[in-house]
């Protein structure tokens, strides 16, 4: 029986996490973000209905499961409580079972117009970021200078860290950035309202937390962004600030690494990225541009088109030993069904990279495999996939030593072949 259950993306995001984990709350009490922020978007669709989460955890659409928001996760106070309004305005009861960490870092407007800032003095080097202010928000956790969300709820306490820290952060955007400064009473009055409307949602996360494990109760461990966007194992620097490999459930929630049951990777029959930097199976022909179509390939926080290439073997392999995954989750199967061949990339021309110009010198080697060209869209049992789909996810098991546990056929909740599962 399992009690504790991470589901996170093995590429670089948007591999459908949203989708598995609103499948997977059906069996779960609780739903918990452990990194990241509102640079994730995911994307559920129940019935026709379209709904994109970027702070709140993807259960929040069954009624009665909790949900909460760990201390590894950057928080920025406007957009979760807009996230919160939208959804209530369409009928869902978010306040009464939200529950916020107050240990969680806070996104405060310097750090949005400081990572806008770097950004644009980048130019062509930029990193793509999302513009919300990630990055600098987990400098400042690390660098012990943040505000975190208990610092808010104490108009003191916030007064004398905001002083410091606005200070610091003025001095960069007036010298370096030659920027406009913010204004210290307009900051902190923002914040003061921010935390009274989150007041009541904020509480001990990781005591919650082990309640639920105390009282027999399951978890299901929401990650965002994927291994290949991770600060220490993805193609660095072109990367998010957080941990995103299975490490940061524990970390980012307060649960002991021996309390983690079962790691979920999903992975795109496909790989797709979004923003700058390396991508050795990218795809610049017809073949990319039928992925991009097929899958719906734009991002679900920028509107940006996603780059789209190939599966990745070779990094899925090393996802799936940086996060000891127990199973995989293979989303997007049906995007392929149009194709005559497709291609999965079983070798680089070197060693793995771990640097970037070594990323950027990758030449992937690959191996065709013939396409069915038809529809495997809505297919719930693996016996109805035509014989050359069941081949190649028998190759991604094979080749990267992870079981496929789960096949995602549609973006609808209901369209999935269940193998093992999971939360058993
Ligand atoms: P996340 O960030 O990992 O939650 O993924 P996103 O929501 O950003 O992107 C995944 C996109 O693919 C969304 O638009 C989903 O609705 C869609 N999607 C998820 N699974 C499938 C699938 O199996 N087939 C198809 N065609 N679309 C899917
Ligand atoms: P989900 O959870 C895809 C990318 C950005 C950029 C880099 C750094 O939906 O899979 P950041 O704003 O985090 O400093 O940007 O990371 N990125 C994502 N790409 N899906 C995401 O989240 C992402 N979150 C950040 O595009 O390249
Ligand atoms: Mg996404």
């Amino acid at each position: 029986m399992k009690k504790s259950v991470v589901v996170l993306g093995t590429q670089w995001g948007d591999e459908g996490k949203g989708k598995i984990v609103d499948l997977l709350t059906e069996r779960a009490d609780a739903v918990v973000r452990y990194q990241g922020g509102h640079n994730a978007g995911h994307t559920l669709i129940i019935n026709d209905e379209k709904t994109v989460l970027h702070l709140i955890p993807s259960g929040i659409l069954r009624a009665g499961v909790k949900c909460y928001i760990g201390n590894g996760v950057v928080i920025e106070p406007n957009a979760l409580i807009k996230e919160i309004k939208n959804l209530e305005a369409s009928g869902v009861d978010v306040q009464s079972r939200l529950y916020i960490s107050k240990s969680a870092p806070v996104i405060m407007p310097y750090h949005i117009k400081l990572d806008q800032l770097r950004e644009a003095k980048k130019g062509k080097a930029a990193i793509g970021t999302t513009g919300r202010g990630i990055g600098p928000s987990y400098e400042d956790k690390v660098a012990r200078r943040g505000i975190r969300v208990g610092d808010l709820l104490n108009a003191e306490v916030l007064k004398e860290k905001l002083t410091t820290v606005l200070e610091y952060h003025n001095f960069v955007i007036e010298n370096y950035h030659q920027a406009e400064p913010l204004d210290f009473d307009e900051v902190y009055k923002d914040a003061l309202a921010q935390a009274a409307f989150i007041k009541n949602m904020c509480v001990d996360v990781t005591g919650a937390l082990h309640q639920h494990l105390d009282e027999g109760e399951k978890l299901l461990m929401e990650g965002a962004q994927g291994s290949l966007l991770d600060i220490d194992h993805g193609t660095y620097p072109f990367v998010t600030s957080s941990n995103t490999t299975s490490g940061s459930a524990s970390t980012g929630s307060g649960l002991g690494a021996t309390q983690i049951d079962y790691v979920l990777g999903i992975t795109k029959a496909y790989t797709t990225r979004v923003g700058g930097g390396p991508f050795p199976t990218e795809l610049f022909d017809d073949d990319g541009a039928e992925l991009a179509k097929r899958g719906v390939e734009f991002g679900a926080t920028t509107g940006r088109p996603r780059r789209c290439g190939w599966l990745d073997l070779v990094a899925l392999k090393r996802a799936v030993q940086v996060n000891g995954v127990t199973g995989l989750c293979v989303t997007k199967l049906d995007v392929l069904d149009t194709f005559k061949t497709i291609k999965l990339c079983t070798s680089y021309n070197s060693s793995f990279p771990g640097s970037a110009d070594e990323w950027e010198n990758v030449k992937p080697e690959y191996k065709t495999f013939p396409g069915w060209q038809s529809s495997t869209r809505g297919m719930t049992e693996l016996d109805d996939l035509p014989s050359a789909a069941r081949e190649l996810l028998d190759y991604i098991a094979t080749f990267t030593g992870a079981p496929v546990h789960m096949v995602s056929t549609g973006p609808d909740r209901s369209e999935n072949i269940l193998l093992v599962d999971p939360m058993n």
